[in-house]
C-alpha cells in the first residue's frame, strides 16, 4: 500500500455562529470567527489517497487527474466564496473547518475511486496553527 498527497489552496469567507445563540454566546463560543460581517481564511487542502503502484506507469494515480478531480469537485465550489451562503455542499452545516473537511471527503470519495485509488485523508490548514484531519470515520 502506498500513499500520495496533492496540495491545493483556496480562499474563502465564513462565519461561525448559531442562530439560536445570542451575539454574546456566539462571541464566547466562536470568538473572532463569529464576526457578523464575515472574514476570510487562506486555506490549504491536502488530499491523500492510497492504493497500489501501477507497474506500467510507476504511479499510484496520475497527480494531474487527482488535481483535476479536486478542482472540479471542491475548489471550483469554494474558492473566493462564502462557505455559509453559496456553497451547495456546505448548506445546513456550521462552517467550521471540521465540517468543511467532512463535506470535502463526501465530494471526493467516489470520484477518487474512478482513479483506482481510495481516499485516505482530507487535511485542511485553516491557518498555519489550526489544522484538521479527517479519515472518513
Ligand atoms: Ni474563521
Amino acid at each position: 500500500m502506498i500513499y500520495i498527497t496533492r496540495r491545493e489552496q483556496f480562499n474563502a469567507a465564513h462565519r461561525l455562529y448559531r442562530d439560536d445563540f445570542s451575539d454574546e454566546q456566539n462571541r464566547k463560543v466562536f470568538g473572532k470567527c463569529s464576526n457578523p460581517n464575515w472574514h476570510g481564511h487562506n486555506y490549504t487542502l491536502f488530499v491523500t489517497v492510497r492504493g497500489h503502484v501501477n507497474p506500467e506507469t510507476g504511479f499510484l494515480v496520475n497527480l494531474k487527474d487527482l488535481s483535476r478531480i479536486i478542482q472540479e469537485q471542491v475548489v471550483e465550489y469554494i474558492d473566493h466564496k462564502n462557505l455559509n451562503v453559496e456553497v451547495p455542499f456546505m448548506k445546513g452545516r456550521l462552517a467550521s473547518t471540521e465540517n468543511l473537511a467532512k463535506a470535502i471527503w463526501e465530494q471526493l470519495e467516489t470520484p477518487v475511486k474512478t482513479l483506482g485509488a481510495e481516499l485516505h485523508c482530507v487535511k485542511i490548514y485553516e491557518t498555519e496553527n489550526n489544522i484538521v484531519d479527517y479519515f472518513g470515520e
